[in-house]
């Protein structure tokens, strides 16, 4: 059985149910902060997220604090049994400190600097806003860092963007020096003498801009570690000034899904106690649910894989966000399955943006627990209540438990942003993320637990990794990759892997170490892109598929070639092959291949390797299996994310966690639903 991690929050050590809350909105409404504490006790919420977006009504004037009316919501929430995640509130500034400090506001990549408004946009390297901010991380903690109901530190708020300013310039410019050390150890990584873009001094460092450099791709990539590196170092001055006050109150920071932005979250993981995201899928959308599904399954697994433990799912709305480009309604029984699908890849908490609707300004159609209607009375509410009640019964077996996974896909944000402004061989899209799903999909579907991890991560505890578009080798990979593969590991790697370096130049030579040619038996002469209207076909194991984007022509070395292209010029050409090294396999395809093909591949791969799934049996339509394990027992989750139910033969008998129902042969679910169960005879 599994391992049971330690609480995430020791001082209530149980499953979160909760959401932001905004009280400063209220505060002429004494008797609408009374009646959100009754309502949260009847929607079962356990937890708030205080003081997100508080720092005007902490300090309206500088060095002016105002803390008596936070005192009385965290003592009034603690009475009743609901505990504090408090926020530091450096998300979003007060006037007076934009006003008087115009340094503390961001500037842009063409050097225009913003006026006063929005939040999150100030500068992480200005002296003056880590001053302020330190200054009033420090007063809050003193305050209550030592109160019983608060639980844990929720630092700043979705840290993201970037700032150009002079002072980020000097800071990027010394991160640049200690890195390289001389100018010629920086032309030659960068390749600066192309086009005669040499470095002379290093006052002639700055940051990629629009009416300026783009062209020096190992100085954008630089660029982008430098912003990761500075919003780090920003939120580790907010992490010290509240541990010195108390170390034991664990620190988070709401993260936001690995499509849209442009932050290395695995270099977050060691200066936070725990991960926590903030998920908002777009439910009901025309493509599908299935489809939405995946993508979210496999934000939650980077999540709990960027410290391989369990997570909080720190915001979702309660129904339909205002900012999607339709914000539909969830669906009755979304809501809560939506909750389950995090939980089931190693969640500890389903929280919510937010508690109450506000009134005005622009969230004031995002949804919210407590609607403009202020009642019980809606179909959201109780649904929240639902959800609160079901976490209840699932917090003693679920809260803690492992997902252990023998499955590694190697997501690399560093590579994704190498890839974005690498200029071909295709660039009408290389679509990154889409073939890291493909290869995710069949696994997802299946109940294969899957890590999504990075380059810099062991792989060693793992059966099998896959490798999707690792075009950039960094972090040593490739010894990683090559020990992992001699110690009797399966490798996938597909097309356009191992082209560059951590720089962004590319290796030279025909089968070179550096390019783990020896690994998979190949080395590759030539890459053809494809329009979007042109496709290959190759035949594997007697079915055919079709290829598109690109098409990598190889040259076999020790591989053995277990299929080749039928059309065009490398007609004959191999596409998928095999490669026996020390006692594991590699294999590679050449080319982009459609998800079927990558649905048949990891199937057979899956028998071979015994990989261990939820339940053995056949998955229908709409339907994905996950499970957890503790120290006691399996917890298998089936999520049904169509609206028809769905039935699933069982091997064994299994008992409903919630209901407490034993099922023998079968099992249904119906749409939009989900049931926890456990093999008989483990309650
Ligand atoms: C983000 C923010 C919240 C809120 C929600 C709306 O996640 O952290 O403050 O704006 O989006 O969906
Ligand atoms: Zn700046």
């Amino acid at each position: 059985m599994g391992r049971t991690f330690s609480p995430a929050t020791p001082q209530f050590p149980h499953m979160l149910h909760g959401g932001d809350y905004n009280p400063e909105q209220w505060m002429d409404s004494p008797e609408i902060l009374e009646e959100d504490i009754r309502l949260f006790r009847e929607a079962h919420i356990n937890c708030v997220s205080l003081g997100i977006f508080s720092w005007a009504n902490l300090e309206p004037q500088k060095d002016v604090y105002r803390f008596e009316w936070m005192d009385k919501i965290i003592d009034k929430l603690y009475e009743n049994g609901i505990y504090t995640v408090l926020a530091t509130p450096s998300g979003a500034r007060p006037q007076w400190l934009a006003q008087e400090y115009s340094e503390v506001l961001r500037v842009r990549p063409d050097g225009t600097r913003n006026l006063y408004g929005e939040r999150h946009n100030h500068c992480y390297t200005s002296p003056v806003y880590r001053e302020r901010v330190t200054k009033i991380d420090t007063a809050l903690a003193k305050r209550y860092a030592n109160h019983p109901g608060v639980i844990l530190w929720h630092i700043s708020n979705e840290f993201g963007g970037e700032c150009h300013c002079e002072l980020c310039q000097q800071a990027f410019r010394q991160w640049v020096q200690e890195k390289y050390g001389t100018l010629d150890a920086l032309n030659h990584a960068w390749w600066s003498h192309f086009w005669s873009h040499t470095y002379t001094d290093w006052s002639q460092v700055h940051s990629p801009s629009p009416i300026g450099e783009t062209s020096i791709h190992g100085l954008n990539l630089d660029w982008r570690r430098f912003v990761t590196h500075q919003t780090i170092d920003f939120m580790k001055t907010e992490i010290d000034a509240v541990k010195a006050v108390n170390p034991d109150i664990p620190v988070t920071t709401n993260m936001m899904t690995m499509y849209v932005y442009e932050l290395n979250y695995f270099k977050f993981r060691d200066a936070l106690d725990l991960i926590s995201w903030d998920n908002y899928p777009e439910w009901h959308n025309p493509w599908g649910n299935e489809e939405v599904a995946k993508d979210c399954a496999m934000t939650h697994d980077m999540m709990r894989s960027i410290q391989k433990k369990p997570f909080l799912m720190m915001e979702c709305t309660p129904s339909a966000t205002n900012w999607q480009s339709v914000s539909k309604l969830k669906k009755p029984g979304m809501h809560e399955l939506s909750v389950i699908q995090a939980i089931a890849h190693g969640a500890d908490s389903g929280q919510y943006f937010q508690l109450r609707q506000s009134r005005g300004s622009c969230e004031k159609f995002h949804s919210a627990v407590i609607s403009h209607t202020g009642t019980e009375n809606t179909r959201t509410f109780q649904e929240v209540a639902q959800t609160g009640t079901d976490l209840e019964k699932l917090s003693d077996r679920v809260y803690g438990s492992d997902s252990p996974a023998q499955v590694a896909i190697i997501f690399d944000t560093e590579n994704k942003w190498a890839l974005d402004c690498c200029r071909g061989p295709r660039n009408a899209g290389l679509d990154y993320f889409g073939n890291i799903r493909k290869n995710y999909s069949y696994f997802w579907k299946n109940g294969i637990t899957t890590d999504i991890v990075d380059s810099e991560f062991d792989f060693s505890g793992y059966k099998l990794v896959i490798a999707p578009m690792l075009y950039l080798f960094r972090a040593g990979i490739q010894d990683k990759l090559r020990r992992f593969v001699e110690q009797g590991g399966t490798l996938v790697t597909t097309c356009f892997t191992g082209v560059v370096n951590e720089t962004d130049l590319c290796f030279l030579g025909e089968a070179t170490e550096e390019k783990l040619s020896n690994v998979l038996g190949l080395w590759v002469e030539e890459t053809d892109s494809l329009y979007d209207c042109e496709s290959n076909h190759t035949t594997w194991n007697n079915k055919r598929y079709r290829l598109t984007e690109l098409c990598e022509i190889c040259h076999p070395t020790t591989c053995e070639v277990l299929s080749v292209y039928e059309e065009d010029f490398y007609a004959g050409a191999p596409v998928l092959t095999k490669n026996r090294f020390g006692k594991g396999t590699a294999y590679h395809l050449c080319a982009t291949a459609d998800e079927e093909f990558f649905r048949d591949f990891y199937e057979k791969l899956a028998s071979q390797l015994q990989l261990e799934r939820a339940l053995e049996t056949e998955v229908p339509k709409g339907v994905s299996l996950t499970w957890r394990e503790s120290e006691r027992e399996k917890l298998i989750f089936v999520q049904n994310f169509e609206g028809d139910a769905a039935a699933l033969e069982l091997d064994q008998p299994y008992t409903d966690m919630l209901t407490g129902e034993t099922y023998d042969k079968n099992l249904t679910v119906d749409g939009y639903s989900f049931a926890v169960i456990t093999p008989a005879g483990c309650i």
